[in-house]
């Protein structure tokens, strides 16, 4: 059992922050990696990456947005209460070099994800730019701790509600044309958008990398459920990645797989609140 220490709502109730007591997973997480969580003995395995995580405390963060029945149901737990399982930590921790500047690039939900990156891409050394994305003001998430990371950093909205209107990819084709010291690039959120990030950097010639989220059974590579084509050969995201070369990631087929469950996602979470 794990106790919950912490429960934030976000982005109007849409995506949670819940802190937990996970000592042992907390001591070996590193960026990039994540847990599979139960909340009660009747729950599906949901799998979570750790926004962040400190190994003194014992503490991990987990964000989410509420898109099912389960997440839905991970939503109720309230600092004191107790979540059933907590397997992690799993997947491979980013593997950062120093290589300079570096953008990381973040949309949505995906931005939780990206601050436990953009810690490991700092500590390799690396001068950073931020660039982060969201439909509205409301839905930016995890701006001051960015900002402590970032040496430089723009926001972007999609309604112009708040920083620059429009997408992420306007102020990073923008950098590409202007600063000729960037060597990196990370995005992480929704397919669509490091699918455009990935077609971007590919004509500047420039390693960019991408955290993926397909669906996931096991989260140790017995099932198959996570697998993506990566440079035309299958990879399992839970033991090969999540990270890859977004260069090499066949975003359609990714896109296909994940959308197949979605309408049984929404009906699932509709039954359970009636
Ligand atoms: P969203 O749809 O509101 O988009 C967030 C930002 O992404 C936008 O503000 C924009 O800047 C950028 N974006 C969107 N469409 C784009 C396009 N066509 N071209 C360029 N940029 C574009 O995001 P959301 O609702 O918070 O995202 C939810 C999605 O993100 C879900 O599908 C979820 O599965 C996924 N997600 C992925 C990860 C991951 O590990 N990659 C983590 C969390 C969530
Ligand atoms: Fe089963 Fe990856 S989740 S193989």
């Amino acid at each position: 059992m794990f106790e919950v220490t912490r429960h934030e709502e976000m982005a109007q109730g849409s995506i949670i922050r819940l802190d937990l007591i996970a000592p042992q997973i907390a001591a070996k997480a590193k960026p990039g990696q994540f847990v599979i969580i139960r909340a009660n003995e009747f729950g599906e395995r949901i799998p979570l990456t750790i926004a962040d995580s400190d190994p003194y405390s014992g503490i991990i963060t987990i964000i989410f947005q509420i898109v099912g029945k389960s997440t839905a149901l991970l939503r109720a737990f309230k600092a004191g209460d107790y979540i059933k399982d907590v397997a992690g930590p799993l997947g491979r921790p980013v593997e950062v070099d120093k290589v300079g500047t570096a953008v990381v690039v973040g949309g949505g939900t995906g931005i939780a994800i990206l601050h436990h990156v953009t810690k490991a891409v700092k500590e390799a050394g690396n001068s950073i730019i931020g660039i982060l994305g969201a439909r509205s003001k409301d839905y930016i998430i995890m701006e001051d701790e960015m900002r402590l990371l970032c040496d430089e950093m723009v926001i972007t909205t999609d309604d112009g509600s708040y920083g620059i209107q429009g997408f992420v990819t306007a102020p990073l084709q923008e950098y590409l044309d202007e600063r000729f010291d960037i060597k990196l690039v990370y995005a992480i959120g929704p397919i669509i958008m490091m699918k455009n990030v990935c077609n971007l950097t590919r004509k500047y010639n420039i390693k960019t990398m991408v955290s993926l989220n397909p669906i996931m059974v096991d989260g140790t590579g017995m099932c198959g459920g996570c697998r993506v084509s990566v440079g035309g050969k299958t990879s399992f995201c839970c033991c090969d990645g999540p990270d890859f070369d977004g260069h090499a990631v066949d975003f359609d087929e990714l896109e296909k797989r994940n959308n197949m469950y979605l309408k049984k996602e929404k009906d699932a979470l509709l039954f359970s609140i009636r």
